[in-house]
């Protein structure tokens, strides 16, 4: 009988270990991605009267920006849709996108990338993204916002 406890307990131990091994394993896998991740994205990078982002400040001239050697896009996500309607960018340049919304919340996937950020009327969410291989990425709202959520989509352009 002794001998059967020492085996529970040797079992109990292992589990133990597995499970404290499992935290640590995920606390290092959260410090990693904050760290590979830090900067390219900043949730509520201002505010905004959404009343406002169709007739006054950067988002209502929605707009690639070459900044030196960088791209500043002023973006708007509406109901259904995107502006700037084109974003034309050149590969390997560094681009920020700032995105808010005139109505209700959406997303802003960007498709084969990690760009993937609610978006919220009243705040201005900024991502940064450096496009390394030309080709055409799609836009898409991820965020079930009505009746034409499902048509909501636009696309990048990354010239080589
Ligand atoms: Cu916009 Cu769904």
């Amino acid at each position: 009988m002794e001998h059967n406890e020492h085996i529970v307990e040797r079992y109990e131990r292992a589990w133990i270990f597995f499970g404290l091994g499992m935290i640590v394993v995920f606390i290092l896998l959260i410090g990693y991605l904050m760290v590979a991740n830090r900067g390219t994205i900043t949730i509520g990078a201002g505010r905004v009267d959404a009343t406002l982002v169709r007739t006054e400040g950067d988002f209502a001239n929605p707009r690639v920006e070459q900044v030196g050697n960088e791209y500043v896009v002023y973006a708007q996500a509406f109901s259904f849709g995107y502006l700037p309607s084109e974003i034309r960018v050149k590969a390997g340049k560094k681009v920020t996108f700032k995105i808010t919304s005139p109505d209700v919340q959406h997303g802003f996937q960007v498709v084969r990338t990690n760009i993937n950020p609610q978006v919220i009327p009243v705040e201005i969410v900024q991502v940064s993204h450096t496009f390394n291989t030309p080709g055409e990425y799609r836009i898409i709202c991820n965020e079930y916002c009505g009746i034409g959520h499902a048509n909501m989509i636009s696309k990048i352009i990354v010239e080589p």
